[in-house]
């Protein structure tokens, strides 16, 4: 209605969307998932909302989350956490797909359905499928009350304040935080260390300065941002924990700016993409300082061998010799949590395309908030 768009014109303030204005909250944001949930002297996490004990932790011997669209991506993020962390096997799927598969249920499993709105139609019925079958599904949701939060046994609220934008971004780095705050706690229950644990909670301490830093350097973002909105297909690459950074970054670029961009794992490029590389098709390259790096850079190489236009999201210390490429050095965590910083100058690049092509970034064609019906 009229009075709706009123109060989202006066609520959005002085920026011109709410996409950005949510991508700048991040810094302050991303402190409230984390807010009393952390144990500096026991390098655990606190979770009550999950309502389970050391024991209930203990007998968990897979994990599966279940979310749509960036909450898939960020769930993968937040398997790979828990996989590090706690070495429990843990995958994510989307959705959508699962409760269409009758998908066996386990007993000791630990199902997470990971939702912004918490009404997404396809992660609410994933849920209810999983407790029909006596499974224990716990969520990461971000709206207070909501039907995915309501039907689950349990949960980690996101408290990342409300999304507006269609294009998640300061609830996406909170269903991180959470996965990383789930995984932390899982581990200390089994084998991660005080001294990792402790490693980890001054990690989460420090990241919500280090978004701010990266997000300092927007403005040497925006010209490139704009090359890459010229160009009709890229790709997004990385690798293992970069991965689903790719994902989640060619997600965001092709909803609000409309172009094509696919993602593909590094490792992979030599058995396909690659023949799709020349001076027209730019590749975003995830490249950060891990056991990776000389790999990735390896590849780096063959696609600048084609021409392929090249803009690398890295760490400073990370040398890419000889490659020609635009570089985007973002601040270095502990190696786990590394990939939420790398996320962030992929919100930018994606929002400053969006806007350079004059698309309406809070709200994309075609696209909703939230899919509440089948
Ligand atoms: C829609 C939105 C996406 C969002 C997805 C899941 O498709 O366009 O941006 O990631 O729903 O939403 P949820 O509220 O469940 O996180």
């Amino acid at each position: 209605s009229e009075v709706d768009i009123d109060a989202s014109a006066y609520e959005a303030g002085e920026h011109e969307s709410f996409m950005r204005k949510e991508i700048l909250e991040q810094p302050t944001s991303s402190q409230a998932v984390l807010r009393g949930r952390l144990d500096e002297r026991f390098g655990t996490a606190h979770l009550g909302g999950l309502d389970m004990d050391a024991r209930d932790l203990r007998a968990v011997r897979r994990v599966k989350i279940l979310g749509c669209g960036s909450a898939y991506y960020v769930g993968q993020m937040g398997a790979a956490l828990i996989e590090e962390l706690a070495r429990i096997p843990a995958d994510a799927e989307a959705a959508s797909e699962f409760r269409y598969r009758d998908p066996v249920i386990e007993p000791d499993t630990l199902y997470v359905a990971v939702s912004q709105s918490g009404e997404t139609i396809d992660t609410l019925l994933a849920v209810q499928e999983v407790r029909r079958k006596g499974g224990r599904c716990v969520g990461l949701v971000n709206v207070v009350g909501s039907a995915i939060a309501r039907e689950c046994d349990g949960g980690i609220y996101l408290h990342a304040g409300p999304e507006v934008a269609v294009a998640s971004t300061k609830a996406l780095t909170n269903m991180f935080l959470g996965f990383a705050l789930l995984a932390l706690q899982l581990g200390r229950t089994r084998d991660l260390s005080i001294a990792d644990g402790k490693r980890l909670v001054a990690g989460l301490e420090r990241l919500p300065a280090q978004i701010e830093e990266v997000l300092a350097g927007e403005a040497d973002l925006v010209e490139v941002a704009h090359q890459l909105a010229e160009a009709r297909s890229l790709f997004f690459i990385g690798r293992v924990r970069g991965f689903p950074v790719a994902r989640e970054g060619a997600q965001k670029f092709k909803e609000i700016s409309y172009r094509h961009a696919e993602a593909y794992q590094t490792s992979e490029l030599k058995h396909g993409p690659l023949a799709l590389i020349d001076p027209e098709v730019p590749t975003v390259a995830l490249v950060p300082r891990d056991e990776l790096t000389e790999r990735n850079i390896g590849a780096l190489h063959e696609i600048d061998a084609r021409q392929g236009p090249l803009v690398v999201i890295t760490h400073a210390e990370v040398d890419l010799g000889e490659v020609r490429a635009r570089r985007i050095d973002v601040p270095r965590n502990e190696p786990e949590l590394d990939p939420i910083l790398l996320t962030i100058p992929l919100q930018l690049l994606a929002y400053h395309a969006a806007q350079h092509l004059g698309h309406d970034i809070d709200k994309p064609r075609n696209l909703a908030k939230s899919v509440t019906v089948e």
